[in-house]
């Protein structure tokens, strides 16, 4: 027999349930829809908000380096960050910005090493940025914090920057050796061709312009001995350790890995009034004079000066000259400083 009432009940559920799932449909869509709009709403104001500022990278124009805080900085930062180096921005020239221009600089082929920002480097990241050319951060030179050998002595992460601290507390890494040593075409009083007649490309470009103007005013400089293995600096060291014992002759000698020859952007240079000799009396002499007056012209300092051998923890050195840049080494041998004092005030500006 036919049931009303049951049939009434079962239309009705079936009438509810229908109604209920259009009901979530309706809400399913309305939530999509606004889920849409809330995205849309973002894009719209994202799309202001969230597109990249647009890309203003200014090449600076002045010569940068370590130490250096400066709006300058941080443009050039931006522009190593746009090229991939995955640097602070910060204004403030630190070691990251010192690692990726030398890592640049590394790659291009075109540079002079050295980890300071001048006009050849804007050029050449002018270049990098206008052809989109590809670098590869730390292909040149792997990115490697300072860190300690011992209590007393840092091994420096990067051997390659010109303004390096190498000295009794800062020591370079046993097994670098430059791989852009070259032979100045300068004289020397030999003719062997031995490994200590090479520098750096950089600092052998700079000594031979500085050679070449000493020439034309009629003065007489050698170059003595340049580049030193870490390994012939153990011979060395262990025999003049063992004529006059260690303390003494780390008065003059560096230990293996804290000698300045090492980085190759070192020369020792003499003349013929002191016998082609390294003697201090050679700071006498018209060549010695006129090197303590225009070493700075080329980006030589004078390493090692009278009176500050507590700073540097060497004998007064006339001949042996370092090559830090023109920038450095105009300011320290202006003011009569070292390269550790020079460092300190920049590095705690
Ligand atoms: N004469 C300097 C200190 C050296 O041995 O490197
Ligand atoms: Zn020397």
């Amino acid at each position: 027999m036919f049931n009303h009432k049951a049939f009434y009940i079962l239309l009705i559920g079936c009438i509810l349930l229908v109604l209920a799932a259009c009901n979530q449909d309706k809400e399913a869509v309305a939530k999509d829809e606004t889920e849409n709009n809330t995205s849309e709403h973002v894009d719209d104001t994202g799309t202001t908000k969230n597109e990249p500022e647009e890309a203003t990278l200014v090449l600076p124009d002045v010569v940068l380096q370590k130490g250096d805080n400066s709006e300058d900085v941080k443009n050039l930062q931006k522009v190593l960050t746009e090229l991939g180096y995955e640097i602070t921005i910060s204004e403030t020239f630190s070691q990251e910005t010192v690692w990726a221009l030398t890592d640049f600089q590394l790659q291009s082929g075109n540079l002079a090493i050295t980890g300071i920002y001048d006009e050849e480097t804007r050029q050449e990241l002018d270049n990098y940025l206008e052809q989109e050319l590809v670098v590869k951060p730390g292909d040149g030179l792997p990115f490697k914090e300072d860190e300690f050998l011992d209590e007393d002595t840092i091994i420096i992460g990067n051997p390659y920057e010109v303004l390096a601290l190498i000295n009794k507390q800062h020591a370079l890494p046993e097994g670098f050796i430059p791989s852009d040593l070259v032979v100045p075409d300068v004289r020397f009083p030999f003719v062997e061709d031995l490994p200590k007649k090479q520098m750096r490309q950089v600092a052998a470009d700079a000594l031979e312009k500085m050679f070449t103007d000493a020439d034309a005013e009629s003065l007489d400089l050698f170059a003595q001995s340049g580049y030193r293995s870490y390994e012939r600096q153990v011979s060395l060291f262990a025999t003049y350790a063992s004529n006059y014992g260690e303390e003494e002759a780390n008065k003059f000698s560096a230990r293996p890995g804290e000698s300045e020859h090492q980085t190759g952007l070192t020369m020792d240079v003499t003349s013929p009034h002191v016998n082609y000799a390294l003697v201090t009396e050679f700071g006498e002499t018209e060549e010695g004079i006129w090197l303590e007056k225009h070493a700075a012209e080329y980006g030589f300092i004078i390493r090692y000066p009278k009176g500050k051998e507590d700073i540097t923890g060497y004998q007064y050195e006339p001949w042996h000259l370092r090559y830090v840049g023109v920038k450095a080494a105009t300011e320290i041998m202006e003011r009569g400083i070292t390269l550790e004092e020079y460092l300190e005030e920049k590095l705690t500006d």
